[in-house]
């Protein structure tokens, strides 16, 4: 039944498959197990091999040594004929022509799950990979497990003897094959599970992106069809291979990871069926406790552990809890699935394809976690960690958190507070001087320890921050964080007030590149300004709100002087440079916030060049004129553009990010930045960073007026402080700061905040700070009674009926062709095109638009070297103004003393 409901999803969603073609979309891996920096399993698609005789891999593995292999292997078992539909174990001496490789008919990708279609002779088997995402609930959201689920009926209208099997191998312990692992066998009442375990853990250590502390659980619910043995592979698999069952057996020869490769299986013997009656449910896990090595503030080097640790004492608590939310768990992913899959239809079919692969690639590269004081686990002490994936061993990279944001913002706002509470505090702390926001907070994930070193992204960084500070306060109306560091964030503002209008030639963009007077930069600079004016509004700083709301007006006007073409029909790369583009991606930010500061023409006339620039055949358009193929474009930007861009532009835009997620001629997991014309990875495989395809969906997330928690001290005559703003304002704020610590858990037990579309409309305005306590208009933490296994999942809506002819694909069972798009392209990649930028592209001393990239002609040329002469004039008259409304300010703005 659950099964029919989801394809019934999966047909309503996604077009191809009504369409009875060939499978269409093909990433060149596909989401197995996909929840944590550690615990991260794919599929490799790529060279058009069976999938099914593919051993899934770490995401890391196409960085090292091309293969980093976690052993998992799936055999159905059909009248005594040997199938795998997991692993590569059938070919090799001892199995082959005797273990057959089932074949793929069609998978499906949605935002939770990874669904397979298997044909294993006379059996049909559907094989579910569920890792849910629990956006409301952050103790499930914690539990670092994934679901496998079969379903599974014959083809022939025959009962067939029926058995099926799963293994992991201990490689999910460590990339070090040499390693020592041992492990436990639980058969308890409920459950039976087995546990694995580095002998020498190493805390807070990996190799090859492979931890080296976790623990590796492999589980499924108790049942007298249930039986399991540890051992070889070869022993266990054999044993299986010629009983349809395990022996029990329990082998204690503790070994190295690949010294005759221990494995831990669990299967179940259905006897003879025609379809499973309930799917058969297996669980694989990977806990590491602790999580996090934080530095506080202080610098004390606190140990975090994963949040669903508050709630269970034991594995077999957290394994039982979690088999048996299975149900609920599934109902819950569908309806959560249906909802981000109209959303995205509703833009573009191929959006849906684009969240669908990134939503469990964001999750799978963050921890949740609290720490424990004296009083036990602290769960306001919420803290989120990002790790750096695909690029760096960094700890909450700002700039790929910002790419990410966007998914956090249309699924629960009110992750935003944790994952830049870290980045605050730190640089709150007397340890932090730089003038502007650091990067991250640390270079060696899990220790987050701190991130004094000057760096180049000056203006990027600090603009990034004060953007999604904004951004998560007006979404969940939870003013704390602004409270709390409202003096730093001010700093940053300051700051990007005297640099950002020209930047410097050392300033360099998220993607490291360098150019003086980059107009992407200089604009994301000025939206971080006009921020920091909705924030000090917000905080009742009116002098300071109407100091940066002044300096961003003026600021904008320069700059779309500045940066415009002297046609005046798209945006220059760099001031002047007249034959340069760049693909915008920062104006995104300013329908985020609808800070509306940039003129609604520019926006059209961007979509019109990009349009202009289509007829390259390849995977997205690069980043800017200076680098359109070689490894500095990506689909993160590609969607922040798109998302800024006008109606048809958007699916232009989508469908080049589209072209490269589903090309799997060469490897690597949906990444961040690629090869525009080959489409080789260049970095960020498996980045959290996509989260960024969610921009065009997070633009129709309602905002809600931003509450400030009453502060003692900033209670007192608010009318005056409003008054005598730039004063007072530096003192409350530093107050405010100096309480973060105390205030903190009071804060964040109003931290949660479900999700709602209708927010606008039941949320009371608020227009003053008062002086009492103001509830927050959200819900409070879900904290999730031990003994609630459902509740939370409602009924599906109901949907469409869909005649079950149109449902999945064919009967084809030829294992994986191409699709035709994909086809096509390889055939023009063997033609070799001609390089795209144009001669006279590069040349930048015409004042002519280069004629390969000269939009349609319909209004008037370039502009006379008088008018260009008027402008500049203009320019002037603007930086003036600007200066004397410097000058009119009492004071310098304080600096930041920390
Ligand atoms: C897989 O497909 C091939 C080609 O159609 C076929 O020969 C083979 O029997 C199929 N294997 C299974 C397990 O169904
Ligand atoms: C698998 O799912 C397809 C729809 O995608 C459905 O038609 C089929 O009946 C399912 N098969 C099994 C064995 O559950
Ligand atoms: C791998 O583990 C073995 C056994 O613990 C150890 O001797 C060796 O140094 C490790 N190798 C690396 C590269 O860490
Ligand atoms: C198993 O490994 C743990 C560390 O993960 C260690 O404390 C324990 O002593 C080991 N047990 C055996 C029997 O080697
Ligand atoms: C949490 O802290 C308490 C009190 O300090 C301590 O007794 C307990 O062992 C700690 N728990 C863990 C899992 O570290
Ligand atoms: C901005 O420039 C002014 C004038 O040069 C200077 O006084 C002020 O300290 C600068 N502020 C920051 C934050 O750099
Ligand atoms: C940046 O642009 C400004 C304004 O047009 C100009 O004065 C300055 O020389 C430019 N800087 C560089 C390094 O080109
Ligand atoms: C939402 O944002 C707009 C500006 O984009 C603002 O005018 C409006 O007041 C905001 N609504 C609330 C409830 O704060
Ligand atoms: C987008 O719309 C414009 C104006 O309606 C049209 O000229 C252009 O061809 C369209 N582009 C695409 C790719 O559909």
């Amino acid at each position: 039944m659950l099964t029919w409901l989801i394809c019934l999803l999966l047909v309503t969603a996604c077009p191809f498959v009504q369409s009875q073609r060939v499978q269409s979309f093909w990433p060149a891996a596909i989401p197995l197990a996909v929840r944590s920096p550690y615990f991260s399993c794919w599929l490799p698609t790529a060279q058009n091999e069976n999938p099914l005789t593919q051993w899934p891999q770490f995401w890391h593995y196409v960085k090292t040594n091309g293969a980093q292999t976690l052993g998992w292997a799936g055999f159905a078992r059909v009248d005594s004929t040997m199938y795998q539909w997991l692993g590569d174990w059938s070919d090799n001496p001892v199995t082959k022509g005797t273990v057959i490789p089932a074949n793929l008919t069609s998978f499906q990708i949605t935002p939770t799950r990874t669904i397979l279609a298997i044909r294993a002779g006379a059996m049909d088997l559907n094989v579910t990979f569920l890792t849910p995402i629990e956006p409301s609930d952050w103790v499930r959201q914690s539990i670092p497990f994934s679901y496998i689920a079969l379903d599974a009926s014959s083809n022939d209208g025959q009962p067939h003897d029926f058995q099926v099997y799963a293994d992991i191998s201990a490689e999910w312990l460590s990339a070090n094959g040499s390693s020592v692992v041992n492990w436990t066998t639980t058969p308890a009442d409920s459950v039976i599970y087995h546990e694995i375990k580095l002998s020498s853990p190493i805390p807070f250590d990996e190799t090859s992106g492979q931890a080296n502390d976790g623990m590796m659980y492999h589980a499924m619910t108790n049942g007298v069809d249930v039986s399991y043995q540890t051992g070889s592979d070869e022993t266990c698999r054999g044993q299986f291979q010629n009983n349809g069952n395990l022996d029990g057996t329990l082998d204690s020869d503790f070994r190295p990871i690949t010294s005759t490769f221990p494995v831990f299986p669990l299967s179940v013997d259905l006897g003879s069926i025609s379809s499973t009656p309930s799917p058969v449910v297996w669980t694989v896990g990977y806990v590491r406790d602790p999580a996090i090595q934080y530095t506080t503030p202080d610098g004390t080097a606190q140990s975090r552990s994963p949040y669903f640790r508050a709630n269970f004492s034991s594995p077999t608590e957290f394994i039982s809890f979690f088999l048996s939310d299975y149900s609920a768990a599934s109902q819950r992913s569908q309806t959560l699935d249906q909802q981000i899959l109209q959303d995205a239809m509703n833009v573009s079919s191929n959006l849906a394809d684009l969240v669908s692969l990134a939503a469990r690639q964001v999750f799978g590269g963050i921890d949740i976690t609290i720490s424990n004081g004296t009083g036990g686990w602290n769960t306001s002490d919420v803290m989120v960690f990002m790790k750096d994936m695909g690029n760096t061993q960094r700890v909450n990279p700002v700039e790929v958190l910002y790419q990410a944001f966007p998914m956090f913002l249309y699924l629960n706002a009110s992750f935003g507070k944790p994952l830049l509470a870290p980045l605050l505090e730190f640089q709150d702390s007397p340890q932090f001087t730089l003038p502007y926001a650091a990067a991250d907070i640390g270079t060696s994930y899990p220790v987050a320890s701190g991130d004094t070193a000057a760096h180049n992204q000056e203006i990027e960084q600090s603009a990034n921050m004060l953007i999604m500070t904004l951004a998560h306060a007006r979404t969940s109306g939870d003013g704390s964080l602004i409270s709390q560091h409202y003096n730093l964030l001010k700093s940053w503002a300051n700051y990007l007030v005297n640099n950002t209008l020209t930047p410097a030639a050392n300033q360099q963009s998220a993607d490291q590149i360098s150019i003086a007077n980059s107009t992407n930069l200089a604009v994301k600079g000025i939206i971080g300004i006009q921020a920091m004016a909705e924030i000090s509004r917000a905080m009742g700083e009116d002098g300071d709100a109407e100091f940066f709301g002044q300096e961003a007006t003026v600021l904008i006007g320069t700059w779309e002087l500045l940066a415009l073409s002297s046609d005046q029909q798209h945006l220059l790369l760099d001031y002047s440079d007249e034959t340069s583009w760049a693909l915008m991606y920062n104006l995104y930010a300013d329908r985020l916030l609808g800070t509306n500061l940039v003129n609604s023409s520019i926006y059209q006339k961007q979509t019109i060049f990009y349009e202009s620039l289509s007829a390259d055949p390849n995977f997205g358009l690069g980043i800017d004129s200076d680098h359109t193929s070689m490894g500095d474009s990506g689909e993160t930007w590609l969607l922040f553009a798109a998302a800024a861009a006008e109606a048809n532009g958007t699916d232009f835009l989508i469908s080049k990010a589209w072209d490269h997620a589903s090309f799997n001629q060469t490897p690597g997991i949906f990444p961040t930045q690629y090869d525009t014309s080959r489409g080789t990875l260049t970095g960020g495989a498996a980045s959290p960073g996509q989260g960024a395809m969610f921009a065009p969906l997070a633009l129709s997330v309602s905002n809600t007026t931003i509450v400030i928690p009453p502060s003692p001290t900033a209670n007192t005559n608010k009318a005056k402080a409003k008054a005598k703003s730039v004063n007072v304002g530096a003192i409350v704020g530093g107050v405010v700061g100096g309480l973060c610590v105390v205030g903190c858990g009071v804060v964040a037990s109003l931290l949660w905040r479900r999700r709602s579309r209708n927010s606008l409309d039941t949320v009371e305005k608020v227009e003053n700070i008062t002086v009492g306590p103001e509830p927050f208009p959200y819900n409070s933490a879900p904290n999730v009674p031990m003994s609630s296994t459902s509740g939370l999942g409602e009924a599906p809506e109901a949907l469409p009926l869909v005649s079950p002819e149109h449902i999945a694909t064919s009967g084809q069972t030829s294992g994986i062709v191409p699709s035709s798009k994909m086809r096509e392209m390889m055939l023009n990649h063997s033609a070799p095109r001609q390089p795209t930028t144009s001669a006279s592209a590069t040349s930048g001393t015409s004042s002519e638009p280069a004629s390969s990239r000269e939009p349609p002609s319909s209004n008037s040329g370039g502009l006379s070297p008088s008018d260009v002469q008027s402008l500049r004039t203009e320019v002037e008259n603007l930086r003036r103004v600007m200066l004397e409304i410097r000058a009119e300010r009492d004071e310098p703005p304080p600096g930041y003393t920390g």
